[in-house]
């Protein structure tokens, strides 16, 4: 089978695209402002250029972890999160349903309040900033079509020595010996992208449809997290200076006790912070 996967130079896109090389399926992933070798230009707000690509290359499946997923640039810059985070997944979506193909659509846990998390796939969803809103706009729209499988991670890691990952952003401020803030009053639940892109795989080869939450199995506090990082990456003693999500100052709401759970037991992801090798994030300084 021949796959499109639009965001195929992000974090997620490229584990995914990895993940479904590995099963032997057939993969065209896009970019658009990190240019990878075999992949192809795109950018979904351009409905011409969306059906120009889904034209040549006749996919038959459509994967959609391409987003601006930045909160706080969404928050001051609503219509470029509008155009990147709701219209650009429709127009792809409406594509995948004419064509009578499925769509698998990465969302987020944003779509929550994080007044009571850990959250199921049944919570009613309740967002607390533009990102999250747009991101439930989205999934709406998408999940109209009944081919349609919404997947929603959270705090993205991985091994890759590249600024989106938040592993090699604190690897990078603690090796300067800088201080790194952490909150001790948001809990989320940390997800790989490899067992994350492994287990969407899984789910949408078993025919899963409908919405799906992949995380890793814990919940942490931020500041439990980079602590965890730290302790991993051998600093004995790092500069982490406990803070509030509130003293930061920044421009999108947090969802505080948030964190998602799956009532799809047979998709939980069981690879923790210990098992991923971040030795290339240490040496790629
Ligand atoms: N990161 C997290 O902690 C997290 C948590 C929960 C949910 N999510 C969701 O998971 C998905 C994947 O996140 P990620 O961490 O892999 O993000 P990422 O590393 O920032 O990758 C985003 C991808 O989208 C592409 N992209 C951005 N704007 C585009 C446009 N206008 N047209 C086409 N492609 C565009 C980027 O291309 P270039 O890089 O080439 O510009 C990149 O390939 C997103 O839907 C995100 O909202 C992320």
């Amino acid at each position: 089978m021949k796959h499109l996967v639009v965001g195929g130079s992000g974090q997620v896109g490229s584990a995914l695209i990895d993940a479904l090389v590995r099963r032997e399926q057939t993969v065209v992933g896009t970019y658009l402002s990190h240019p990878v070798v075999g992949q192809v230009p795109l950018d979904m707000r351009q409905s011409d250029a969306i059906r120009k690509i889904v034209q040549e290359i006749q996919p038959d499946v459509i994967w959609v972890p391409g987003a601006l997923p930045d909160v706080d640039r969404c928050e001051v810059d609503t219509d470029l999160s509008e155009a990147v985070n709701v219209r650009g997944p429709i127009a792809l979506g409406d594509l995948a349903a004419s064509r009578e193909i499925p769509l698998v659509y990465f969302s987020s846990d944003y779509v929550f309040d994080g007044e009571n998390g850990p959250y199921r796939e049944t919570d009613p969803t309740h967002p607390i900033q533009v990102y999250g809103q747009h991101k439930v706009k989205a999934e709406e729209a998408l999940l109209q079509y009944e081919n349609t499988l919404v997947i929603r991670p959270a705090w993205i890691y991985s091994q890759e020595p590249n600024p989106r990952n938040f592993v090699y952003r604190i690897a990078s401020e603690l090796q300067k010996g800088h201080t790194v803030k952490a909150a001790d009053d948001q809990y989320n639940t940390p997800t790989p992208s490899t067992g994350l892109a492994v287990r969407a795989v899984d789910a949408w080869l078993g025919g899963y449809r409908g919405i799906l939450h992949l995380v890793g199995p814990e919940r942490l506090s931020r500041l439990e997290l980079v602590a965890r990082i730290a302790q991993i990456l051998g600093y004995d003693h790092p500069n982490i200076e406990v803070v509030h999500v509130g003293d930061l100052a920044l421009p999108a709401k947090r969802p505080l006790n948030g964190g998602l759970i799956t009532n799809a037991s047979q998709f939980a992801i069981d690879e923790r912070l210990e098992d991923l090798d971040f030795r290339q994030i240490l040496t790629g300084h």
